[in-house]
């Protein structure tokens, strides 16, 4: 099986595993775990921010991050698919007690202007008071899309200038800077709070991180415990996180060269595929084009061994690289998956090869 659903499908490698086994530990919560220690330092350095909290999950770092940046009462500005809308079942509002206000866009970027236009101050009493916008970088629903360095320093600059603070939910950080070619602090470092996973493609079981100020993570690593997710010997774990931090980042190009791969194997085969879209380790097929609805094409697929998954939008699949996934398993989905989805194997100039984002 070719398991192409989520670059969180990843095992640990032997080296990773190995890492695990001789981590040194200690109690997390009482901050004498070693290597939880190391890997919130480095990671603090990597994001150009003075301090950073360990905690299990993206979502959890996300949720704890809008926590520490609002009030019960204000507003949240995000992009309609961004995944503190539409994936952490309502956590802003649940945990952080936040509105929501969800910007549309066809890239998972929205621009300096949206945000002018819908922040509000609730100086009347009985409007909410725009606190923060959220950005997503890379972008999971629009298909792993990059946020350009350009766009973020405009977007600072108009929080900065409205008095709003910015969270940046980079789950796959790591991506966007091997794409674009820049530092991931120079991607994270100007905005209040930063998150980044361990458990998408730096391929760990799991682990997130939060990054800011001081004073903020002081406040993080209080509502962290009250979130319940202070650990004890999490070092276990964060042994992995500091592996992939020296082992996997750069080979993330790998799985952005074969996001390509497939991407223009499918379309010469006529499999309605969107180029333009592929930026890093996310390829969107789109399905409806070729006249199936997606609960068939997924299951179509399965009969051939190839595993996608769906996303936000009715009639696209996607298909998610990562470093399980190796050339072999590219050429043979390049192979399969076009039979499987009744594709009219014809060239890219033909009709049926269009782009899905209209
Ligand atoms: C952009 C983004 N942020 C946050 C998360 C949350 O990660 P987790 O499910 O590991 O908590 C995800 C997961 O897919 C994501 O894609």
């Amino acid at each position: 099986m070719i398991d192409l659903r989520s670059d969180t499908m990843t095992q640990p490698t032997p080296a990773m595993r190995e890492a695990i086994a001789s981590a040194e530990v200690g109690d997390e919560q009482w901050r004498e775990d070693p290597t939880v220690n190391e890997l919130e330092r480095r990671a603090a350095g990597t994001l150009g921010h003075e301090d950073s909290v360990f905690v299990p999950t993206a979502t959890m770092a996300n949720e704890i991050a809008l926590r520490v940046l609002a009030e019960p009462g204000d507003e949240l500005i995000a992009e309609e698919n961004a995944h503190v809308l539409i994936g952490e079942l309502g956590g802003p509002a649940v945990h952080a007690g936040l509105m929501t206000r969800p910007l549309p866009s066809q890239t998972g970027r929205f621009t300096p202007e949206q945000v002018r236009a819908a922040a509000r101050r609730g100086d009347l009493g009985h409007v909410p008071t725009t606190r923060v916008v959220a950005i997503e970088n890379t972008h999971n629903a629009s298909g792993g899309r990059v946020w350009p360095l350009a766009e973020i320093e405009a977007m600072v600059e108009t929080c900065r200038e409205l008095e709003l603070s910015l969270h940046l939910d980079g789950a796959r950080l790591f991506n966007a800077a091997v794409a674009s070619g820049v530092k991931p602090a120079a991607i994270a470092a100007h905005a209040d709070t930063v998150t980044i996973c361990f458990s998408k493609g730096l391929g760990c079981p799991l682990g997130a991180i939060i990054a800011g100020s001081s004073e903020r993570m002081l406040r993080a690593r209080r509502y962290k415990h009250q979130f319940g997710g202070a650990m004890r010997q999490a070092g276990i774990i964060a042994a992995a996180c500091v592996y992939a931090l020296d082992h996997h980042v750069d080979r993330l190009a790998e799985d952005h060269a074969r996001a390509l791969r497939l991407a223009e194997g499918l379309h010469e085969a006529g499999v309605p595929v969107d180029l333009e879209q592929v930026e890093t380790n996310f390829v969107q097929v789109d399905v409806g084009a070729l006249g199936l609805e997606v609960p068939q094409a997924l299951q179509r697929l399965l009969g051939e061994g190839v595993r996608l998954s769906g996303t936000a939008h009715p009639t696209r699949l996607r298909a998610v690289i990562h470093l399980g996934i190796k050339d072999e398993d590219i050429e043979r989905a390049i192979e399969v998956m076009p039979r499987a989805l009744g594709a009219p194997a014809q060239g890219p100039k033909s009709a049926n090869a269009a782009t899905t984002s209209a």
